[in-house]
Parts: C-alpha cells; structure tokens; sequence
C-alpha cells in the first residue's frame, strides 16, 4: 500500500460516527442539502429509464454540455462553448481530472487557510505537494506571503463562495488573484460549486481574469442533487482531452440518468433560488444566534457554512458538544490556523433546529 494513501487520516469521521449513534441531536456537521431533488428533476431521470440506459459520450451528454456552457457564460459573463465542458462524477471528479493531468511528485498546488479539506487528499491520492496560505488580508487584499506562495506554485485553488468560510471574492478580488496567477504562470483552478449561493452579493469568478484557468462547477449543492454525482470542469478544448483521459482511466463516464436530471435541473431552475431563499433566512438567524454568544467570524455570505472562533481547541469543543446534542466539524484539519474554528452547515438544518441547537450551546456556554 501506498505510504500517502496510508498517510490519509479521515478523522473528520469521528464526528459524523459519534453523531449517528446519538439520538436527538442537530446536525451541522453534514454538508449537503436539507432540500430533497425537486420533482420534476426526478421526473426527468425517471422518463429517462425508456431509453437506453448505455455510456454516455466521454465528455458527457452533448445537451448537457449545452446547459452548462450557457449557465456558465450567463452567471459568469464569459462567453464558452460546449466543447470547452466535460461533464465529471462530481465537482469532485472535475477536481481529480485536473489535478492528476496536471499535477506529479514534483509538483506544488497552494490552498486558502483554511480550505475545504478534499484538496489536500486529492494531492494525496494524485503525489504532488501542496501548501496552505491566507490568502487575503482585512482589506481585502491579497497577502504578501500568499503572493510568494502563489508565485512558487505550479497550480493555485481559489474557492468562492467558500466551503468553510462562507467568504465571497468581489470583483476587484478575483480580478487581482486571477490576473496575479496569470502573470505567475500558476494555473489557477476556480471551485465555483456553490456559485449561485449568494447572500446580497454577486459572484466573480477568477478565471475570468487568467488566461490559464478551469472552473470547477457541480449541480450538489445548487441544486440539491449531492447523490446524483454530477460536475463539470470548463477550460479550453484541448485541455479538456487531456482531463478526459483522467475520466477514461477513472470513471469512464457519470451515469447517463444523472446527467438526464442535470439538463433538467440546470434548464428549468426556479426552485434554486427557492431554496436559496430559505438558505438566506438560516444564515440571517445563524449570524444573530453566533453575535449573541459574541463568536468571532467572517459574515457568511455565501455557501452554506458559517466558520466561527470558538475560543479553544476544535476538536474537544465539537466532542463535548455532540455530547450535549450539537454536531459541528472540528476546523483543526481545515488549517493550521483554524485550530479554534468550528464549521457550521446551515444548510443541512431548519431554522427550527438551529434555534434549538444555538439555545443548548448558549446554556452550555453560559
Ligand atoms: C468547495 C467544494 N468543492 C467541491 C465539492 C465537490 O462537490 P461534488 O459533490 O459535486 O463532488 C464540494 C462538496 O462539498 C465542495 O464543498
């Protein structure tokens, strides 16, 4: 067995183990959709099943491909052809494609402090080296130290809206990490899973502004769809038959009745923004719930993570607290400066269970 696959620790598992075996207890440690798949997308999976269910193409379903330049070019303002998507299992899948075409044993990728932690296992899996780094500073600006790092760096992970900050890049942001990348020569990957989950603001994506760039998309979150295992990774099209070997040795393809709901999802949508309503009502009530207890945190303004400072180590607040009936993620492996951070899901929960959730830890923390 390899040393780096042993190396790997899912400690996070603790938690969701220690969670499931208790009963009446909050679960803000799950980070996928309280929402169900809308209907008429299982609709159109379901009317799907009368056809032929072999592989699909390997770069996904042309309409597919279709759906997702389109959404793309309208959210993002660029203008990108079909040919320049492959469809992925997963953004996860996008991720994995990208990493192992470009990335070997003498390779560097740099990741925000902190970072969604699967960046740092695909490393793993795929034997390059990686580094963390706060990207950004009070102002908004990029870091001195992160401009270093990034400037080393073979390959650059930017994410926004974030997973676990909540945080959102504006304009002038994605403009100066993406146009300092290109400048660099560091490719610049674009995680954008949650691109339309934004809480009065817009988002900016910064492969807008590098020349050397692929933007990482999925329908999980945006549109409550996590098991169906559908993402896309968008760059130039001879880019994306190197990734498409990746997919070969891999996946070969996403299964064909997810990429059927996925057309279905991304052409008919209004229940998106529903569901991003109600995202927004739990954020506003997650911020008063974590103001009254007087957290440290960055306004969660999109996503559907808050990350607050809860004053001492990650891991014995989140044991001891699932103990008292609330799950929350440790930050510790999230990075090095995350140690005193716990990530809250909010989109998991009812606004009920967050009230119920924020009056234990107000007891406890009294
Ligand atoms: C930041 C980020 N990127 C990528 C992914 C992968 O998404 P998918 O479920 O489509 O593989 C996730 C999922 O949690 C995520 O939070």
């Amino acid at each position: 067995m390899r040393q780096r696959i042993q190396n790997i620790n899912l400690s996070i598992r603790k938690i969701s183990e220690k969670a499931s075996k208790q009963e009446n207890i909050v679960r803000f440690d799950i980070g996928q959709p309280s929402f169900d798949t809308p209907k008429h997308v299982k609709d159109a999976a379901r009317k799907s099943l009368e056809n032929k269910q072999g592989y699909s193409p390997m770069l996904g379903l042309e309409e597919l491909r279709k759906e997702i330049s389109r959404e793309e070019s309208e959210k993002k303002r660029l203008e990108l052809d079909f040919n320049e998507v492959m469809v992925t299992t997963g953004g996860m899948g996008a991720l994995y494609a990208v990493f192992a075409a470009r990335l070997g044993e003498n390779d560097n990728a740099v990741f925000n402090d902190p970072c969604w932690g699967p960046y740092k296992m695909i490393s793993e899996v795929s034997g390059n080296n990686w580094s963390q780094v706060e990207y950004w500073d009070e102002e908004r600006k990029l870091r001195e130290e992160a401009k270093k790092e990034i400037r080393d760096a073979d390959l650059i992970v930017v994410n926004t809206p974030s997973n676990p900050t909540g945080y959102v890049l504006t304009e002038e942001q994605a403009r100066e990490i993406g146009e300092f990348a290109d400048k660099n020569n560091t490719f610049l990957v674009s995680d954008e899973v949650y691109h339309r989950l934004t809480y009065n603001k817009e988002h900016y994506s910064p492969a807008a502004y590098s020349s050397k760039s692929a933007i990482i998309g999925s329908v999980s979150k945006n549109h409550a769809m996590t098991g169906w295992r559908i993402g896309w990774v968008i760059d130039e099209e001879e880019n994306i038959e190197q990734y498409a070997k990746v997919s070969r040795a891999s996946t070969a393809c996403p299964p064909r009745i997810s990429q059927y709901a996925a057309i279905e999802a991304l052409k008919t949508d209004s229940h998106a923004e529903e569901m991003k309503k109600e995202y927004h009502e739990r954020r506003d009530l997650l911020i008063n719930r974590m103001n009254d207890i007087g957290w440290d945190f960055i306004d969660p303004e999109g996503a559907i993570y808050a990350f607050p400072n809860v004053g001492e180590d990650s891991w014995k607040f989140c044991m001891k607290m699932i103990g008292k009936g609330v799950a929350m993620v440790p930050g510790e492996p999230m990075g090095p400066e995350s140690d005193q951070n716990v990530r809250i899901c909010f989109g998991s929960t009812t606004k009920e269970e967050i009230k119920k959730a924020f009056d234990i830890l107000e007891k406890e923390l009294a």
